[in-house]
């Protein structure tokens, strides 16, 4: 399937985050020509490490997303242009909005303003969030669902899918927008709890720490190993018939959040857990149980999820626990 892929030249924005590296490790592996791009802004997920097995067999430019004649120059000839630079921490955006509207929705500008000036042949993929959906209607959540976004991060990755989605249909920049659930594995931030709860509470669970459930703890969700995340975006990518559309990605079967912590404690033989309140700025934006149709995407793109939880946070642990020292 990959095979697609065999000398293609191919973009990542953000590559050096948690999505955007494992992405990369799999493009090398499957032939490709990688150029990654990141800023590397303090405090966001961008890590040197998260390239180590790859170092030698990509191209790194440490440049910022919002650079226009950057992007311009960086743009041209690449084949496909998955994008995934952004700031992605949903507290931050609601004591400080302009980070989110600056980098996710003028960077997207600017990267889609590149492709249509200098390489209006290439192939985009925008990542965007669950989010932007804000409290279901009814679940599963489903493509056509109606979008009311709780917070500025999920408006910015709204705005930002939208802006690409004129440039597919007006400027004929082919573009697809997968929307992306709680994605957890190998290569996350580790260093604060602000933004990718899975890997939180991992860090919690090796560090024999206690994890705190908010509420009862049964509020749902549909958790993402992130190498089925990854092969969601490479398998879209290759698939012509994907190019316009919307996608959700995620996982066809809820879990809570009681149950993750009970599966990962298990499997980590370490940490606890406990009942706690919602903390006012959780509280505001939480949009209570969610959990992704994905008849879609299986059904015109032929992806499926087939990593277990048990089996998923497994991987993450053993991949925490032998490189801890990079993460935290
Ligand atoms: N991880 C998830 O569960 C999840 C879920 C839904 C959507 N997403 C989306 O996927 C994308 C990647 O998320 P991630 O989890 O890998 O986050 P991440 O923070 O690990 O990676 C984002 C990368 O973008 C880089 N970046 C930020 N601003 C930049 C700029 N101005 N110019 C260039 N690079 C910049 C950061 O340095 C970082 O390396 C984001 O757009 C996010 O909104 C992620």
């Amino acid at each position: 399937m990959n095979a697609a892929f065999q000398g293609k030249r191919v973009l990542i924005t953000g590559g050096m985050g948690f999505l955007g590296s494992n992405l990369a490790i799999k493009l090398v592996d499957a032939g490709a020509r990688v150029t990654i791009t990141d800023a590397m802004i303090p405090g966001y997920g961008g890590n040197l490490f998260n390239i180590d097995c790859i170092r030698d067999q990509v191209t790194v430019n440490f440049c910022d997303v919002r650079d226009v004649h950057v992007m311009n120059y960086l743009v041209r000839d690449q084949d496909y242009i998955f994008h995934l630079a952004g700031q992605v921490d949903h507290i931050l955006s609601m004591t400080d909005p302009f980070p989110d509207i600056d980098i996710n929705i003028k960077g997207t500008a600017v990267l889609m303003e590149a492709c249509k000036h200098h390489n209006p042949q290439a192939r985009v993929i925008h990542i965007g969030t669950r989010g932007q959906y804000g409290p279901a209607v009814s679940l599963p959540v489903n493509e056509e669902a109606p979008t009311h976004p709780k917070g500025i991060y999920e408006i910015s990755r709204l705005t930002a899918e939208k802006i690409t989605q004129v440039y597919n249909d007006i400027h004929g920049v082919k573009s697809i927008m997968l929307r992306l659930t709680n994605v957890y594995g190998a290569r996350a931030q580790m260093r604060h709890a602000r933004y990718g709860v899975v890997n939180w509470f991992v860090r919690l669970a090796l560090d024999d720490q206690t994890i705190q459930l908010f509420g009862d703890g049964t509020m749902k969700r549909d958790f993402l190993y992130v190498d089925d995340c990854v092969q969601a975006m490479l398998m879209a990518a290759a698939c012509d018939a994907a190019y316009g559309q919307i996608f959700n990605v995620g996982l066809d079967q809820p879990t809570t959040f009681k149950q993750l912590a009970e599966v990962l404690i298990d499997v980590a033989k370490s940490g606890h857990w406990e009942y706690a309140p919602f903390t006012p700025e959780r509280a505001a934006q939480e949009p209570g149980d969610f959990y992704s149709d994905i008849t879609k995407i299986r059904t015109l793109v032929g992806w499926q999820p087939v990593t277990p939880l048990a089996e998923g946070l497994q991987q993450t642990i053993l991949y925490y626990r032998q490189y801890k020292s990079h993460y935290w």
